[in-house]
């Protein structure tokens, strides 16, 4: 009991253990052979590899240090869906117009398929090949033929003289290859012995008809591109069961049935594992097709997936050129107007309302006066010069401006003395009608003789007006 317990725990444990990543493969799996590296889902060893169905499974000859799928050697193979192999040439020789041997291959692709990268060539001269692509219910051959009866002049092209070639079915897995010859004359075996048939990936093989119709250049094998997927299902049909990992999306094969698995954009790694799928860091890789684009003064910032490009304050990014730019002069003058506006407009309201103001006071000012020229008998006074009332009283009214003339504008030589209640100043009148000096006595602008001797709340509040020539600035 104890026994089959402790083997279900090991069981478990190298599940554990095999589900564990290394890189590329799975842990604790061989990552290559010789020069290939050894990717999931293919593998080498059991629970190495995609083992749904054979197909992954590989051997690495430890002698050769070769990786082979079936008889077939592996060159390498991409995430997106394609196998490289190596694949033998078939061949017929003649000895004068006899077959002296024969060799023809019957591939076993298991569940891969040949891609329509490659192309089925033939070369010889009155040649024929042709291959039969084998199906469950039916089987069906195609193939190319060239006749020449001396070496061909054009050096690299496969047109139907000496080699012919033509397009391989989609989806076919295995192929019956044979080389055949007809109508051979001893004239032509001299230059071309063997007829030749091959499969080769498109632009893998240029004809050189001096050589190859006498021994292909020894060419025994050629490298053939094969489609794998997993599976026969779709993305949609498989769902979540995918085994494409994080950061990884599926992806329905275009050459086949079955899907393939892709890293997100900004990720590399396998995408065939949990978490394969890993960040690639744009700003400090060396790689040119993920290295970032940042130009001049900007900073790469590596984000998950992506890249940022920064500047540093006052600056901003030109999304044309990932270049780093002044911050727009608009923004930054912006307020500058508005300041500029904003004090002028506020300057020029304390200057109106400044205005308004002395233009009260001043208005106040006459209001004052008129109120003190009444107090004083100013009405009467008038009255009297009229010569409505007693008129033995020698009186004269001046008025301000008079005042101002006469005192040259309150000179200061014209000042005879002062006094407590004022300065006394040496007055002439414009018309000199008088020799006799004239007191001239300023009682309005500072109220009653009565506020004069004993104060009043309205003389400490008014301005003083006896000394100076009126001027609102003094207030
Ligand atoms: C590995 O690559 C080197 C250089 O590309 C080559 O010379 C060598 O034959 C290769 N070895 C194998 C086992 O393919
Ligand atoms: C894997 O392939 C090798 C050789 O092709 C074969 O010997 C082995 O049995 C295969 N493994 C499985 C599990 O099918
Ligand atoms: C490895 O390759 C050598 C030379 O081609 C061959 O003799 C040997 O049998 C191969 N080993 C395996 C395990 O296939
Ligand atoms: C696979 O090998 C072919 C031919 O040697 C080469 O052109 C191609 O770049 C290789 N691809 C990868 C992914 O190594
Ligand atoms: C042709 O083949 C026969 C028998 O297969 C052999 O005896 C003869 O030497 C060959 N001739 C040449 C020129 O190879
Ligand atoms: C197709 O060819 C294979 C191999 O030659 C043969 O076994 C099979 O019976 C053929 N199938 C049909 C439908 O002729
Ligand atoms: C092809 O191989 C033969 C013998 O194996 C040799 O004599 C000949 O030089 C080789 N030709 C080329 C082009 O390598
Ligand atoms: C898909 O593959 C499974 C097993 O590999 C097989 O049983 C099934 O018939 C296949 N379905 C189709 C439509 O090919
Ligand atoms: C897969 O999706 C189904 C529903 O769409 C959900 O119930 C299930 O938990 C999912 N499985 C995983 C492994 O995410
Ligand atoms: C970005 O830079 C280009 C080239 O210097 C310039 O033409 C373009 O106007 C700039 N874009 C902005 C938004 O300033
Ligand atoms: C920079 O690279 C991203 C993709 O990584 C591309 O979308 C963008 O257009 C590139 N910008 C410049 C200025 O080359």
């Amino acid at each position: 009991m104890s026994k089959v317990l402790g083997l279900f725990l090991v069981a478990i444990f190298s599940i554990a253990y095999t589900q564990l990543v290394n890189g590329h493969s799975l842990r604790g799996c061989q990552t290559r052979c010789g020069n290939v590296s050894i990717e999931y889902p293919f593998g080498i060893s059991t629970g190495c590899y995609y083992a749904v169905h054979d197909s992954f499974n590989l051997t690495c000859n430890e002698t050769t240090n070769e990786l082979f799928f079936g008889n077939m050697q592996v060159v390498n193979y991409s995430h997106s869906g394609e196998l490289r192999i190596l694949m033998s040439r078939s061949f017929t020789c003649y000895n004068r117009t006899r077959v002296a041997e024969t060799i023809s291959y019957n591939t076993n692709l298991r569940s891969f398929t040949f891609s329509n990268k490659n192309r089925f060539t033939a070369v010889g001269c009155n040649t024929f090949a042709f291959m039969t692509t084998i199906f469950e219910d039916r089987n069906y051959s195609t193939g190319c033929l060239s006749t020449c009866d001396s070496i061909p002049k054009e050096n690299g092209v496969c047109s139907g003289e000496g080699c012919c070639h033509t397009s391989v079915p989609k989806r076919s897995k295995r192929f019956i290859i044979r080389s055949s010859s007809f109508d051979r004359d001893a004239s032509v075996n001299n230059f071309n012995p063997c007829s030749y048939a091959f499969l080769v990936e498109e632009g893998m093989f240029s004809f050189s008809p001096s050589q190859d119709l006498q021994n292909l250049r020894n060419f025994t094998k050629f490298p053939v591109v094969l489609d794998w997927s997993i599976g026969n299902q779709t993305c949609k049909q498989v769902g979540n069961t995918s085994i494409c990992g994080q950061n990884s999306v599926c992806l329905d094969s275009t050459t086949r049935d079955g899907y393939n698995c892709k890293c997100k954009a900004g990720y590399d790694g396998n995408p065939y594992l949990q978490e394969g799928c890993q960040d690639i860091n744009e700003c400090t890789t060396s790689s040119a097709i993920h290295k970032h684009n940042c130009s001049g003064s900007s900073t790469c910032e590596n984000m998950m997936g992506h890249f940022l490009c920064s500047c540093s304050s006052g600056f901003e990014l030109n999304a044309t050129t990932n270049g780093c730019m002044r911050k727009h002069k608009p923004v930054n003058t912006g307020w500058i107007p508005i300041l500029l506006g904003t004090t002028v407009g506020f300057l020029a309201i304390l200057l109106v309302v400044i205005c308004v103001q002395q233009k009260m006071k001043h208005m106040k000012s006459i209001e004052l006066r008129k109120q003190f020229f009444e107090q004083n008998g100013g009405g009467m006074l008038r009255l009297r010069l009229s010569g409505a009332g007693p008129s033995n009283v020698d009186v004269k009214i001046f008025t301000e401006e008079g005042m101002k003339e006469a005192t040259n504008g309150y000179d200061e030589s014209r000042i005879l003395g002062q006094g407590g209640q004022g300065t006394v100043y040496k007055g002439i009148l414009p018309d000199k009608s008088t020799e006799v000096p004239l007191l001239v006595y300023e009682f309005i602008n500072s109220g009653t003789l009565y506020d004069r001797l004993h104060g009043s709340i309205i003389s400490s509040l008014l301005c003083f007006y006896s000394n100076h020539p009126p001027r609102c600035q003094d207030c």
